[in-house]
């Protein structure tokens, strides 16, 4: 198991950020379900909960120590986190060089918010392909936005080469690393400049918050409390903040779960004759393996796989499976499935890297042969 700092990361999940002593000796963090701190008796610097707050500030120094952060700020949801990030760094005219395929709320707020208000273009590139970035980013570029495995087509940038260049010519490094959690990778090791997570995924990991994180060093954090969290309002709540402190306390042991119930539903697809193909950083098979054996320590359970004979037998697989549930989200306790190749055009397959037929599932915490063997009975229909 990994650690930081020299401390396990078992240890900062369990007792970092949070002192018994400080809540009248209460284990669990109370929840400070106010508004507003009077400062008639002392406050100790608390005053009002858009700005910070007890419950919410445990939690933020415990996703900081994990992300090898000086500190952190919870956001009310996952896109709060990012596009606050994006502004503290984007002015009118600004260049943004991003992944191809890159989370679709956010290549909204790139080529349709940013572009037509703030005249920023955005440059995409293959995050496979190293090459491809040096020419994305040749005519210069003030932020780089890159997810740790890329949404949906999951191919990997080089993190580490891309931070370096980045250094060296003054541009800033954001990366939504949502998919691999703290717990199998860490940015800011690579040289990135802010880290977000969308907690509603595996961080909560309990399907029941929608909650975002901005990880940095000290300064940044400071001025996006101020400036971006504080004037744009998109606070978290602090019984929310508890809800993503109480799904925390299981993440380690629910990542390495979701990795070996993953690892088992890839291979047991990839040899099946009725899979075309599996997407799956964790497998030898994926092109980047070597890649993702270089920056991440682990994978979660979300993979893609693409049924044989084309897209009306997909449509039938995808409608005969029973166990999963059907939906847009990912990394919680349950298997959910979702089909971002079930109704695109040749045209769109084709310009984001997404196969016509695609299935995208995110296996969650189910006994692996219940999911296995509903694989098997929904394929044996198609
Ligand atoms: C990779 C990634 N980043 C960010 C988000 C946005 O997070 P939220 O839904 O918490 O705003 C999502 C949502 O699906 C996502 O998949």
């Amino acid at each position: 198991m990994k650690d930081c700092n020299g401390k396990p990361v078992e240890d900062i999940i369990m007792h970092s950020g949070e002192k018994s002593s400080e809540f009248l000796g209460a284990v669990n963090v109370p929840i400070y379900q106010t508004s507003l701190f009077s400062r008639k008796n002392g406050s100790k610097g608390y005053s009002y909960t858009r700005i910070n707050n007890p419950t919410t500030e445990a939690v933020e120094r415990k996703l900081a120590e994990l992300e090898n952060a000086e500190g952190a700020l919870l956001f009310s949801s996952g896109m709060a986190a990012i596009t606050s990030s994006l502004m503290r760094y984007i002015k009118t005219d600004s260049r943004i060089v991003s992944v191809k395929n890159v989370y679709l709320g956010v290549q909204m707020f790139f080529d349709d918010y940013l572009k037509s208000k703030f005249n920023v273009r955005t440059e995409y590139f293959n995050a496979g392909a190293y090459d491809e970035f040096l020419k994305a980013v040749e005519n210069g570029a003030d932020v780089i936005y890159l997810e740790t495995v890329v949404s949906n087509v999951f191919t990997i940038p080089d993190m580490d080469k891309i931070c370096t260049y980045a250094k060296n010519h003054d541009i800033k490094v954001i990366v939504d690393n949502t998919y691999a959690t703290p717990i199998f990778c860490n940015p800011l090791d690579y040289g990135a400049d802010i880290v977000v997570h969308s907690c509603s995924k595996y961080i909560n990991g309990h399907s029941d918050v929608v909650a975002g994180v901005v990880m940095s060093d000290a300064k940044t954090i400071d001025e996006l409390r101020n400036w971006e969290r504080g004037i744009y309002g998109a606070i978290i709540d602090p019984h929310q903040a508890w809800l993503v402190l109480r799904g925390m306390r299981t993440l380690t042991l629910r990542m390495h779960k979701h990795m070996e119930n993953g690892i088992k539903l890839g291979k047991f697809l990839e040899n099946h004759p009725k899979i075309e193909k599996v997407i799956y950083p964790a497998l030898p098979s994926h092109p980047q393996y070597e890649a993702g054996k270089r920056l991440l320590r682990g994978y979660p359970g979300l993979l893609c796989f693409v049924p044989a004979g084309g897209i009306e037998k997909a449509k039938k697989f995808y409608a005969s499976l029973d166990v999963p549930e059907v939906g847009p989200s990912w990394g919680g306790f349950e298997t959910i499935i979702n089909g971002p190749g079930m109704n695109i055009s040749q045209e769109r397959a084709e310009r984001t890297g997404i196969l016509r037929g695609q299935i995208r599932i995110s296996v969650g915490l189910e006994c692996i042969d219940t999911i296995i063997e509903d694989f098997k009975k929904a394929l044996e229909k198609v």
